[in-house]
């Protein structure tokens, strides 16, 4: 049973060479995609391409939660979660890899919960990354001499436009980067006590910097980032330890009402 989880986003296919296609149903639905089971460097993972095999799911319609019941069904309790992403400041640069640590949440319409009743429950998203995954990724970029940044804000949009000048503007004063996927992702892994780790590419400057987003352009810098991603994953990946201590599963002991 593969504990450790991958969440592929755009451009980002194939990680590995998959030995078994599960279809999985879940009580909200079909994830984006069968669960591809494989290795990486002898390690058993499970792969969900977050926008279906063919890309027919765009960020809005994603099936958040049975993507993340499909993988705790299967025994997944580590989960990296592959995001392309703009970028609001300068220094980030487009082909750059961030290990996110904090997120702000400007979706509008998404399932955000597993817990919608009679069962209430209210988890801390204080500090929503693992700990021990990010500090794997970060140290594993490093050695690769990719060039990572160790922390990063990422303000989730509902998508699927591309922001106006005006709001670009207003998320730089308080994020690093910007996408469309991360939410309600990362918080429904919590829920179920699950690890997330966050590996952001950033694909491009958002609008703030006078040129506006062209998705062509997006998917070109995407591409390059997919190769520094496979690497990253095959370096990372062997050094996620099985016992976790990283205390992610303890918010669960406090969040029931
Ligand atoms: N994903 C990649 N680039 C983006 C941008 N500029 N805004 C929102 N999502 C993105």
């Amino acid at each position: 049973m593969p504990k450790i989880g991958i969440i592929g986003g755009s451009g980002v296919y194939g990680v590995f060479e998959p030995k078994e296609s599960i279809k999985v149903h879940t009580p909200y639905g079909r994830p984006s995609a069968p669960v591809e089971i494989g290795e990486i460097e002898g390690v058993e993972v499970a792969f969900i391409p977050r926008h279906g095999k063919t890309h027919e799911f765009p960020p809005h319609e994603v099936p958040y939660r049975a993507n993340i019941w499909a993988l705790k069904e299967l025994g997944v309790e580590r989960i990296i979660g592959i995001t392309a992403v703009g970028s609001l400041r300068e220094e980030y640069r487009p082909g750059d890899i961030v290990i996110t640590d904090q997120f702000i949440d400007f979706t509008k319409k998404r399932d955000y919960t597993f817990y919608n009743g009679p069962r209430v429950a209210h988890f801390s998203m204080a500090d929503p990354f693992c700990p021990e995954m990010r500090e794997i990724f970060y140290n594993a970029a490093k050695e690769l001499e990719i060039p990572v940044h160790e922390r990063g804000t990422y303000v989730c949009i509902e998508g699927p436009r591309f922001s106006t000048r005006a709001e670009s503007m207003m998320f730089r004063q308080f994020a690093h980067i910007i996408g469309m996927t991360l939410v309600p992702e990362v918080v429904l892994a919590r829920e179920l006590g699950m690890c997330y780790v966050n590996i952001a590419a950033v694909t491009d400057y958002d609008v703030w910097a006078e040129k506006p987003v062209d998705a062509q352009e997006v998917i070109k810098v995407m591409q390059e980032n997919n190769e520094k991603v496979r690497k990253l994953l095959k370096a990372g990946v062997p050094k996620i330890s099985e016992e976790r201590k990283c205390g992610c599963a303890d918010v669960l002991k406090t969040a029931f009402v």
